[in-house]
Order: structure tokens, then sequence, then C-alpha cells
């Protein structure tokens, strides 16, 4: 009979089989997905899994040391951390194109990756959070590719690892079960989806540390407010935006031409279709006025109020 901790007791004695002594290596974002491959094969292999963390600088304020406490730190895995930040920004200086940043971004990732991992040795199998619905979205030919998303199919060919993709049969719901079934903190397997090109794509055009630390800024407030007035599980997804843009405003007698940070907030059940959340007036109203009382250089918020489609949930 299918249930939870059939489901984990057939993976990891399957895991067990396969990998033998060898030893696995998973690229870790913190991202729920892989995150519960990473506890699964853990619980499957301990030591012999090696995690990869590779911070690329496009990430959230707070991330990258929750990664670490979470996984080095509690769970006790052997994780590596990479500071590529230098690196992906320089490659991306000067580059405005949506679908060009996430190309770059990418294969920035692939080629740290490669490299990082072409160090370690006998690693024979690399595991992956590939769920049910990445192979269906990102599958068949006659998919139309509205933005080319890098989870699936994204390494190169000469790699030679054998698979492991133990969620590749799991929806997001489930993926979460075996995450609480494998005693992951709430903060990780409740966490909302984020995209791999992280802040790359939510500061529009040319990406800067300033627009980068607006963007930080700003979503971590939002995150914030969204947390205190209890919001954080009915909404899907919700992060601020930084569009290429300034306006005129007025701060004490002074007129200021700053720039204007869009919230967006969507329900949806899977990514694919979503409405915007129909967040409370005063939960808006403190969003704002801490975005732009404590966020430097911005003086407008405003509120995304568009479906997708035909919008799309990220801006770029
Ligand atoms: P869109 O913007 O296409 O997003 O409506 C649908 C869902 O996918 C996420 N997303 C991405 N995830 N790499 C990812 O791993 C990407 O390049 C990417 N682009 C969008 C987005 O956050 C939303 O959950």
């Amino acid at each position: 009979e299918w249930s939870m901790e059939n489901y984990i007791d057939m993976e990891v004695e399957k895991i067990r089989e396969n990998v033998g002594d060898r030893k696995v290596l998973c690229a870790l974002s913190g991202g729920v997905d892989s995150s519960v491959v990473a506890a699964l094969v853990h619980k499957a292999i301990g030591d012999q899994l090696i995690c990869m963390f590779i911070d690329h600088g496009l990430l959230r304020k707070g991330e990258a040391e929750s990664v670490m406490k979470t996984f080095g730190d509690e769970f006790d895995m052997n994780l590596v951390k990479i500071d590529a930040q230098d690196r992906f920004l320089s490659k991306l200086s000067g580059v405005s194109d949506p679908e060009q940043k996430r190309k770059i971004i990418g294969n920035e990732f692939i080629y740290v990756f490669e490299e990082e991992a072409s160090g370690l040795k006998d690693v024979d199998f690399l595991a992956q959070g590939t769920l049910y619905t990445d192979i269906i979205e990102s599958g068949t030919d006659t998919a139309q590719t509205i933005k080319s998303h890098h989870n699936v199919g994204g390494l190169p060919e000469d790699m030679k690892f054998d698979l492991i993709e133990p969620l590749n049969t799991l929806f997001k719901d489930e993926v979460r079960k075996v995450g609480e079934e494998l005693g992951m903190p709430d903060e990780i397997v409740w966490r909302q989806p984020f995209p791999g090109p992280g802040l790359g794509i939510r500061v529009l055009g040319e990406i800067t540390d300033e627009k980068l630390e607006i963007v930080r800024e700003s979503d971590h407030i939002l995150r914030d407010e969204i947390k205190k007035a209890g919001l954080d599980r009915e909404i899907w997804q919700y992060f601020t935006a930084l569009p290429d843009m300034r306006s005129v405003g007025v701060m004490g007698d002074e007129r200021t031409y700053d720039y204007t940070v869009g919230v967006r907030a969507v329900t949806s059940i899977d990514g694919m279709t979503s409405d915007w959340a129909r967040i409370p007036y005063d939960v808006l109203e403190k969003i704002s006025t801490r975005i732009v009382n404590e966020v430097k250089h911005v003086n407008r918020v405003v509120y995304d109020i568009t479906s997708k489609p035909p919008s799309t949930i990220e801006w770029e």
C-alpha cells in the first residue's frame, strides 16, 4: 500500500542499493525540491553525499546563511559553499535582455558546478530535485518555451554522472510531505518557490549592486509583513521586483526622483496559472510604508493586479 513512509523507505533502499559505497553529489539551492532530495539521500547514505551550494549573489537576504545553518549545522551534511558572486555579476554586467540574463546565469551555474565537481574524487552520481511537473513542463517538443527554465536537462551531456531523481514521480505537495516526514523545518518545507536565476530576473533590465540591494531589502520587508499577517501559507509566491524606471515624489520639502518597487503576490496550485492575492489593504499599507521608509532610493510602491495568463508570475 502506498504511503509517505513506505515511499521514503523504498527510495532509501533503492538509493543504498544503487550507490553502494560510492559518492553522490547534490547541488543544493535551498529550495524545497533540492532540500528534500538532499535530506532523502542523506538519510540513505549519510556522508557519502556531498552537497554543493553555489552563492551566485542573486539570493534573498539571509538565504545563504540559513542554508549553511540548516544543512551544515543542523543536518550535519557534508556541505561545500561556493562563493561565486563576483563571477556572476561581472558576466551580467551591461546585459539587460531577460532571456540573455537567464542564459548567462544558467550557463555560469553549470560552469561553476562543473569546475568545482571536477575537483571532487570518486563521485559517480548526481542527485537532482526533478519533480513530475518539471518533466511535463519542459518535456515535449511541441511545448513552447515561454521562459527558459534551467532545472531540467541543463547539465552538459559529457558530465559522467548517473542521475538520482527520487522525486520525479511526485507533485509539490507530496514533496512537502516527504520533507515533513524527514523532519525538515517548516521554513524549508513551506518555502515559496524561488527561481533559479533568483533576484537576477527581479531587477528588470541591467543588474547593478544598488538595484539588487533595493530588491533584497524590499523583499525582506514584504516577507516579514506577510508572515506577521499570517498569510505566508495562503499565498503561493510573494516578492518584489524593480522596474527599470524612476518617478517623481516628495519627501519633507524635497522633490525626489527615485525608484518604484513592484509588489507581486499570487495564489496558484502549480505555478502554471495564477491569480493575484487579495492581500488586505491594511497589510498592503504597512508594506508600502515600510518599503518607502526603510529602503533607500524608493519613493513609490505599486501592487501588481494581473493574473497569469496573460501575465507571468515573474516580471522577466
Ligand atoms: P512564470 O514567471 O513563468 O513562473 O509565470 C512560473 C513559476 O516558475 C518560476 N520560475 C523559474 N524557476 N528557473 C526556475 O527554477 C527559472 O528560470 C524560472 N522562471 C520562473 C517562478 O518563480 C514561478 O514559481
